[in-house]
């Protein structure tokens, strides 16, 4: 299928449709990276050079040979300690005390079907869909081995790059750090993108040339943060939406990462993502494992958005998983923006019945419902319904929201604590804290110590003793702050806390989307600090951010667009004035963006005027039209927000057959500008019929020049077209 090995010459090929990635373990056993690009045939070993370079040393067993260094060479995994002075993949630390890793070539071998990795999150894959080759390392001196796992999907153009480290050793070492995939290009000008951010307005894009010195983001808030999401791109300088080569590199990782590109001496780009190596100094010991988690790559030699639509695909059908993977997700009114932390089963019953009455699906009952949390200031961490706060039990809230036609959520913190609630006074040392020291307190709460497997048990039956008093069919996963103080007291080495934790939480939602399959779960880090294919494979759907203006949701959701797709993007309608922004945007505006993703509302509707309520009904009857296109169609950015005045997208099905265009009017201004927006992806010589005007175009048209967006008055117009294929 996709893995082609020549024995002879230990070449090693991994073939996608449209894609090409191709290595060689040489005559002194390194693992040289050749070629990753547009799908090609032969050997690329011409590409390697090969010179006698000033303060570029080389290695003892190439003997009197000058040439050969591997500071210059490409390799799979670069390791400290072997003449690379370029950022390295991996640094181990030995028992006696040095850092040197010298991995060679042992064995590979080829596996039908995609590796798994234990207790993490990884693409997944039938056997006829995918192929795994693994390729050992090892060290001659300490015995530690490094295979590395290439899984190789080639319907979906995906190469997916980890590995697990074994020390076959007598001897405990210490992991440094740790990239799960590193590109080498042997030449070229590139840019890299960044999703950089805040919270509540996250993952804006950034696109600058790759230069020498290195350029690194990550994050070290043990979560994979607003302010730099685990993604990055590397393209050609020419590469736009439409034409030219371009990389992806998705870390499937939910904790602190660090992601590095850099142009070297001789103007080769090195690129690399994987685990933070901040506060990372993991123990292996002689006989033990370790497994890096998994890095998605993608390559498109036809621009950004094929790029995207590869990442999109692979995330949506290979590693979300579950009941609601391929189900449109239900329209829901979420309480929070409606309420905060005050409600009670009554007005709850008050917001369903609205609800209920134009057409929503589902109620979710957001943070306040628990313990004594009448503010953000308590009660995270003791997981017991309040009942005298709510009026009555959840079994019967949950009874009376389903008697009015609705299904029920429920909102949870389970990682964080209050010093204030009944489970931090029972068990202080449960917290991440540092003996001595004061913590740093955020949103006045602390962290739950989960690389403790007793602190996992224990959050995991609170919440299913939650989760089993009545039909709740969806749950927010929320964590609202950045860990700190990664300190754990059942440990002595800390440099293995953040990883342990991360393992902990994706054990804690493991056993819980297996115990119960029949729920939704969306995840949530104050909005979008937590937006990674990691958590994708838990929560098919991710709250993208706590900002629902629906200008600013424009530009959030069109840099989210880049690594994620439509049916992971958790949207609604709020009111206006918007809470976070105090801006008013039209009723229709900030519909057609909450349609851009897993579309629900966030406001009381009580409060709607009768007119805004024959508008909702109308903009869920819409949604319900196009939820499959929007979930399931090809994703299109059709203008870049931060430039044009317009924010443009499209989805399109893969016959293009049908095709939704939503737009946006960013800026309004005298004497208006016109604006045209070009559609993407139709099919050549086809005919296409807007629905609502009945008019038809030819495809060429409106790929070329465009529709016309209606010259209106009014601040931030909003369009939605659907054009059908004509018979
Ligand atoms: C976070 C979430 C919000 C809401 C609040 C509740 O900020 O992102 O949507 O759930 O917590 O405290």
């Amino acid at each position: 299928m996709g893995i082609f090995i020549d024995e002879k010459n230990k070449i090693f090929t991994l073939h996608t449709n449209n894609s090409t990635y191709q290595m060689k373990a040489d005559q002194y056993g390194f693992l040289l990276h050749l070629y990753y690009g547009r799908r090609t045939q032969g050997c690329m070993d011409y590409l390697l050079h090969f010179a006698d370079r000033g303060f570029s040393g080389n290695p003892y067993d190439v003997g009197a040979d000058r040439t050969y260094s591997m500071d210059v060479l490409p390799q799979e995994l670069p390791s400290l300690g072997t003449g690379d002075y370029r950022s390295p993949a991996v640094i181990i630390k030995n028992a006696d005390g040095s850092y040197s890793g010298d991995f060679r070539f042992r064995d590979a071998r080829v596996i039908e079907g995609k590796y798994a990795l234990p207790g993490f999150p990884a693409v997944y894959a039938d056997k006829n869909e995918a192929q795994t080759l693994e390729i050992d390392l090892e060290d001659p001196v300490t015995h530690v081995q490094v295979t590395l796992l290439y899984g190789v999907l080639p319907k979906l153009d995906i190469i997916t790059r980890s590995a697990r480290i074994h020390n076959g050793g007598t001897e405990r070492v210490w992991l440094e750090k740790a990239q799960a995939a590193c590109i080498d290009w042997t030449g070229g000008e590139y840019d890299v993108m960044y999703f950089y951010g805040r919270h509540a307005m996250e993952r804006h894009v950034q696109r600058t040339p790759v230069t020498h010195g290195a350029q690194v983001i990550g994050s070290r808030r043990g979560t994979s943060s607003h302010q730099y999401n685990p993604m990055m791109i590397i393209a050609d300088r020419e590469a736009t939406e439409d034409a030219g080569s371009c990389y992806a590199m998705s870390f499937v990782y939910s904790g602190s990462f660090k992601a590095e590109v850099e142009k070297d001496q001789f103007n080769q780009t090195r690129a690399l993502i994987g685990l933070s190596d901040e506060q990372f100094s993991y123990p292996v010991e002689a006989d033990g494992d370790f497994y890096i988690p998994e890095t998605i790559l993608t390559y498109s030699r036809c621009g950004l958005s094929r790029l995207s639509q590869n990442l999109h695909a692979c995330i949506r059908t290979h590693i979300c998983r579950g009941k609601y993977r391929d189900c449109i997700r239900p329209v829901l009114l979420n309480s929070w923006e409606a309420s905060y932390f005050d409600f009670n089963a009554q007005s709850l019953c008050a917001l369903a019945k609205k609800a209920a009455e134009v057409g929503i699906e589902m109620l979710v009952m957001d943070d306040g419902w628990f313990g004594r949390r009448d503010d953000d200031n308590s009660g995270l961490g003791d997981w017991r319904v309040n009942e005298k706060k709510l009026g009555m039990s959840l079994g019967s809230l949950i009874e009376k929201i389903n008697g009015m036609g609705l299904k029920f959520g429920i909102w949870f913190e389970p990682e964080a604590v209050n010093e204030d609630s009944d489970l931090y006074r029972m068990h202080p040392d449960w917290a991440l804290s540092i003996p001595g020291r004061n913590p740093v307190r955020a949103r006045n709460q602390l962290i739950l110590d989960l690389s403790r497997p007793e602190v996992v048990d224990d959050v995991f039956e609170q919440v299913c003793l939650v989760l089993d008093q009545g039909n709740i069919e969806y749950v927010k996963w929320d964590l609202n702050r950045s860990l700190s103080d990664c300190y754990s007291r059942s440990t002595k080495d800390q440099g293995k806390v953040q990883y342990d934790y991360v393992r902990g939480v994706y054990d804690l939602l493991e056993r819980l989307v297996q115990k119960y399959p029949d729920i939704l779960f969306e995840g949530c880090s104050g909005g979008g600090g937590r937006f990674d294919a990691g958590m994708l494979y838990y929560t098919p759907q991710i709250w993208c951010s706590d900002n629902t203006d629906a200008v600013d949701r424009v530009h959030i959701q069109y840099g989210t667009s880049f690594g994620y797709p439509a049916s992971t993007v958790g949207s609604h309608v709020s009111a206006v004035p918007n809470h976070q922004t105090g801006r008013t945007t039209p009723f229709a505006a900030r519909g057609i963006t909450a349609m851009a993703g897993t579309f629900g509302y966030e406001l009381d509707p009580n409060k709607l005027s009768d007119e805004e309520k024959q508008q909702m009904r109308d903009q869920i009857a819409d949604y319900k039209k196009y939820a499959p296109l929007i979930q399931n169609g090809l994703y299109y950015r059709l203008t870049d927000p931060s430039v044009r005045e317009v924010g443009a997208w499209e989805f399109i099905d893969e016959d293009a057959a049908e095709v939704l265009v939503s737009a946006m009017m960013l800026n309004m201004h005298g004497n208006m500008t016109v604006n045209y927006v070009r559609l993407k992806g139709l099919e050549e010589g086809a005919m296409y019929r807007d629905t609502k005007s009945q008019k038809v175009y030819a495809a060429e048209a409106l790929m070329e020049s465009g529709i016309l967006l209606p010259i209106e008055l009014g601040e931030y117009q909003a369009y939605q077209m659907h054009f059908v294929k004509e018979q």
